[in-house]
């Protein structure tokens, strides 16, 4: 991929917790390049690195090593203010929990990235995100006024509305059943075809990974393999050819 395409871009990035007997290499030199206006979907087991992975390639924690960068501005020699101003501005950020403000109406939510940076939605762009994401009737409701799935959607929503050049997502269906998440994929499948948003999501779910035009499967904080054009059949045949191996390599290990 030219430099020109690549909206995110990870090389040989570490991250070491601990010291001694609790040291964990919870990533253990990975390199990536996220297309722009690309679905990437990020799979492997639990405890394998992917929340620490998109932490590191959304700016919300450091590498132990190796760089990270956000079009051709690395993140890991970025000072903490303008990381911070970086974050806002440029990065967008779902969560299985969908982290709403429970005193704020559903709009007042949406736009609150932008009004904490003292900016002004644009306002044909929020109707677009907000037609989009299916929830122009319930703008006035609160978080508890709203399903689980309505939740993640104005979460989805206020992700999007400053325009990031990258939404990340972290199992953002993990909490929802089929038909909302089905929802939620939708939303983000439309906004990377229509209009060009680059998103990367965490997901344990086949389905929701073949939303996606890529699949990255980590284990043990390495890239282990990857699929394009996933469909949930080959998504989960990857799963199991990652298991085997990975039992393989146990079974070796005596
Ligand atoms: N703050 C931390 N301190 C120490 N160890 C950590 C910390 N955060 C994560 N780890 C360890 O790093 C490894 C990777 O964790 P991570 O949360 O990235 O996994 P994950 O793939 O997102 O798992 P899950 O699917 O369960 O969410 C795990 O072994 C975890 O225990
Ligand atoms: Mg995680």
């Amino acid at each position: 991929m030219s430099v020109g395409d690549v909206a995110v871009r990870a090389t040989g990035v570490w991250k070491r917790y601990g010291v001694g007997l609790t040291q964990v290499d919870a990533l253990a030199g990975v390199s990536a390049d996220f297309g722009k206006g690309r679905f990437t979907a990020i799979m492997g087991p639990s405890g394998s690195g992917k929340s620490t992975l998109l932490h590191c390639l959304a700016g919300l924690d450091k590498p132990s090593d190796g760089k990270v960068f956000l079009g051709d501005v690395d993140l890991t020699t970025l000072p903490e203010k303008q990381l911070t101003h970086l974050r806002r501005d440029r990065i967008g950020f779902v969560f299985q929990a969908f982290n709403l403000v429970p005193t704020l109406s559903a709009l007042e939510n949406i736009t609150l990235p932008l009004d904490l940076a003292g900016r002004k939605p644009d306002q044909d762009w929020l109707t677009t995100v907000v037609d989009t994401v299916g929830l122009m009737d319930r703008l006035a409701h609160k978080p508890s006024e709203l399903s689980g799935g309505q939740q993640q959607r104005v979460a989805c929503a206020r992700a999007l509305v400053s325009r990031p050049d990258v939404v990340f997502a972290d199992e953002p269906t993990g909490n929802l059943d089929s038909r909302s998440s089905g929802d939620v994929l939708d939303f983000l499948h439309r906004s990377v075809r229509e209009f060009n948003q680059t998103v990367v999501m965490v997901t344990h779910d086949p389905t929701a990974a073949s939303y996606a035009d890529r699949v990255l499967f980590l284990a043990d904080g390495q890239l282990r393999s990857e699929l394009v054009d996933p469909t949930a059949e080959s998504v989960l045949d990857a799963m199991k050819q990652l298991e085997s191996r990975h039992d393989t390599a146990d079974e070796l290990a005596g």
